[in-house]
């Protein structure tokens, strides 16, 4: 765990969270839906507009040579941050969504009526609608693997659901709603075993530990920057150099072709071939930064610093009589969701957030999980590196003073 030196260290980097939100200190507890960003990522952004803004791989002059550089490098270091083969293989995208959606566009042609799909009952909605258009389009079908009563993912039945008709099967790493950590190394070894092709929806799992995609053995791994503490409007989609080859290119247009004439256009090679368009540029750049921001710390320090941080706020809630913690499975990661008796969940948000604390309640965007689960919502508490143990025991009286209101 971090130290109250390292810590306060690590807060000053943060600016936003020194702000207070209705006359209270900010105690940001929303970082599922989006961390904050450190100061080394901010200077990152306004530096590159300040200083090298230009096109990247166009023009021939120092700017853009400069931008370029910047950009590239940006791709290497991504690669280096999740163990990529090679540069080659890192896609920048606008986010998780857009990478979900640029493979499942990807693969209209290659999917076949009858075909199968698998994904969990967990999903976020992103890792949900892409496949159901996917499969209207090409006549697949959709298979949804249930959960346990403790949320963890049935992987008995995911067993029975596999055959040789699975041609994908895409899963989320953590639980966006509830913090389930998924066994996705069993997933990938068994998904392997039928010749299907794995995307891990990473969004939830980047910011808390060290994910290795040579080591996981899945084809395609995406997430998003603003989850990771860098910007909005940047993500990544990592796919094996093979895999990746094997599509036909999404969106068409400037630097995703090699020569166009009215007769024929041919195609650009990775990763150029699925970045049409000028792209976010200073995203990629200052996504970088939070990479190394990341990596400048032991992060098993950080990852502990988080554990613990969760552990002790789900045995703080576990001890309040109107509460009830939604799951129990064997690893939670990130955040933990419940509700309360007889209250409802924007009901305590408001009034959390009159105290200058920020949750999230609603249905996550997985409002298929909160079907199955007999819900419509649940109150979400999300952490990240910087919160403390004060703010919980700040959030946790708020929450006891809340039950006696509601
Ligand atoms: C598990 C998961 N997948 C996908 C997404 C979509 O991410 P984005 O909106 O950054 O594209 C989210 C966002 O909350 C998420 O938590």
């Amino acid at each position: 765990m971090l130290n109250d030196i390292e810590l306060t260290d690590l807060r000053q980097q943060f600016p936003v969270l020194s702000q207070q939100v209705n006359d209270h200190p900010l105690i940001y507890l929303d970082n599922a839906a989006t961390s904050q960003k450190p100061l080394c990522v901010l200077e990152a952004i306004n530096t590159y507009y300040r200083d090298i803004n230009a096109n990247v791989h166009r023009a021939s002059h120092a700017l853009s040579a400069q931008a370029t550089s910047a950009y590239e490098n940006a791709r290497d270091i991504c690669a280096q941050f999740i163990n990529a083969n090679s540069s080659k293989e890192i896609i920048w995208t606008r986010g998780t969504t857009e990478a979900i959606n640029l493979i499942a566009n990807c693969l209209t042609t290659s999917i076949q009526a009858g075909d199968e799909i698998i994904i969990s009952t967990l999903e976020h909605h992103a890792n949900i609608v892409p496949w159901q258009m996917l499969a209207q389009r090409t006549g697949a079908i959709l298979k949804v693997i249930p959960l346990l009563p403790s949320t963890d993912i049935d992987i008995q039945a995911y067993k029975q659901l596999l055959s040789d008709k699975t041609k994908l099967v895409a899963v989320s790493h953590v639980s966006n709603a509830i913090g389930t950590v998924n066994p996705i190394e069993e997933i990938i070894t068994l998904a392997k075993q039928t010749g299907a092709k794995v995307l891990i929806d990473g969004a939830q799992a980047i910011a808390h530990w060290q994910v290795d995609v040579q080591a996981l053995g899945c084809d395609f791994y995406v997430f998003s920057g603003h989850k990771m503490y860098g910007p909005t409007g940047i993500g990544v989609l990592w796919g094996k150099e093979e895999a990746l080859n094997q599509l036909p290119p999404w969106q068409g247009g400037g630097e995703m072709i090699k020569t166009v004439s009215f007769a024929q256009t041919t195609y650009n090679e990775l990763p150029f071939k699925f970045e049409a368009g000028t792209p976010n540029i200073a995203g990629a750049i200052s996504l970088a930064r939070a990479m190394t921001f990341l990596t400048s710390y032991d992060r098993q320090v950080l990852a502990a610093h988080e554990a613990e941080l969760l552990a002790y706020t789900t045995a703080q809630l576990e001890n309040m009589p109107r509460i009830k913690i939604i799951g129990a499975p064997h690893h939670r990661a990130g955040g933990v969701s419940f509700i309360m008796d007889d209250a409802h969940n924007s009901d305590v948000g408001m009034l959390l957030d009159l105290q200058g604390i920020a949750v999230r309640t609603g249905h996550h965007c997985a409002q298929p999980l909160m079907q199955s689960l007999n819900l419509s919502g649940t109150i979400r508490v999300s952490l990240a590196i910087y919160n403390t143990k004060a703010e919980i025991d700040f959030f946790i009286k708020a929450l006891n003073e809340l039950q006696d209101l509601l």
